[in-house]
């Protein structure tokens, strides 16, 4: 279900400071991420890079891993809201699909947005229809 725009408002502003604090010295690129969970708590995510390029771990897979530390349940995880700069909507990677598709609720959505109003929002099985997996929910 998408958030209402009082949720998805907060959800940008939180990926957004969040992509201040990239460690992306070898992109530039600085990519935020918000994720709410059932209870109404908020974790967020940057990009960590790494000289050994691909050891990079993503914003959404941080705030997600950081959900979970914080005690969100896997698969109660609503909406991951993804900040990138710039005036185009980017998608995510497919690393950060499979990882979301595994922790997020069956009817989360994950909305990508940018510098402008644009935003695309996706459901699990858009972002990635038949998702490998081993276990039937969380
Ligand atoms: N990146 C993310 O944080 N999320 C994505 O979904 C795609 C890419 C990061 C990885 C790298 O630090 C930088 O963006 C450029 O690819």
């Amino acid at each position: 279900m998408n958030p209402d725009n009082k949720t998805f408002t907060m959800l940008k502003s939180i990926a957004i400071k969040a992509a201040k604090k990239a460690y992306s010295p070898y992109s530039k690129f600085k990519v935020g991420a918000a994720v709410i969970d059932r209870t109404g708590q908020v974790y967020a995510g940057c990009n960590v890079e790494n000289a050994s390029y691909g050891l990079t771990q993503c914003a959404e897979r941080n705030a997600i891993g950081a959900a979970i530390t914080g005690g969100s349940q896997a698969g109660s995880l609503l909406t991951l809201v993804i900040y990138t700069p710039g005036d185009r909507v980017l998608p995510p990677c497919g690393a950060c699909r499979q990882v979301m598709h595994e922790l997020m609720a069956n009817e989360s959505r994950v909305i990508s947005c940018c510098d402008n109003d644009e935003f695309k929002s996706w459901a699990q099985d858009e972002y990635l229809p038949d998702a490998f997996q081993t276990r039937n929910g969380n």
